[in-house]
């Protein structure tokens, strides 16, 4: 049963989402292409640290997210908003290093991730309907595929330049 309650609570989230993904800028076809190979050897491995950490806790995800366990779903996403290596151990030099490297549009994707992995965990700690949990992990890995495929496609050329688009519905 949906109470009026929580579709107060669900619409202004729902749309939320739906403006921040329209905010995800359109990317033009200069500012795609692989990143890796342009970072310096230090935001390289920070990089590759954070996506295998952010890999595990997706699967976590998953197995707490079929389990109904609601606390797992939370720590899981909450780590991965945490693991944001953009606000994290970076120097100023670092900063200037990975704007000089990367498109303002990964940074964005990158921005609009996190707040996507935020809202799942925001969801899981209020036990809200696993739909709704479901909804946004989906979302999740549809980012990590756009960002696979617009700016790491050496290492995963499977997608061949191409993923779902980010799309609002
Ligand atoms: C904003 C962009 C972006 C998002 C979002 C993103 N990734 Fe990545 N990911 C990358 C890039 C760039 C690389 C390649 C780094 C390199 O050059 O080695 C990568 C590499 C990886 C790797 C390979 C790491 C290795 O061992 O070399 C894994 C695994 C991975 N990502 C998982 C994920 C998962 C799972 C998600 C979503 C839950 C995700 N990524 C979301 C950009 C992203």
């Amino acid at each position: 049963m949906t109470t009026d309650k929580e579709i107060r609570v669900r619409l202004p989230r729902m749309m939320l989402s739906v403006v921040l993904l329209l905010s995800v800028p359109a990317v033009p076809a200069a500012e795609t292409g692989p990143v890796g190979p342009k970072l310096t050897p230090k935001l390289k491995r920070l990089l590759t640290e954070e996506m295998r950490a952010v890999n595990q806790a997706s699967q976590q995800i998953v197995g707490a997210l079929v389990a109904g366990d609601h606390a797992a779903v939370a720590k899981a996403a909450q780590q991965i908003h945490d693991s944001f290596i953009l606000e994290k151990k970076l120097t100023d030099k670092d900063k200037r290093d990975l704007e000089a490297a990367v498109p303002p549009a990964f940074l964005a994707l990158d921005g609009a991730f996190h707040q996507m992995a935020a809202k799942l965990a925001e969801a899981a700690r209020h036990k809200e309907d696993v739909d709704l949990q479901t909804y946004y992990f989906g979302r999740m890995i549809e980012m990590c595929q756009t960002c696979h495929s617009r700016f790491a496609s050496d290492r995963f050329p499977a997608f061949g330049g191409k993923a779902p688009a980010v799309h609002a519905h």
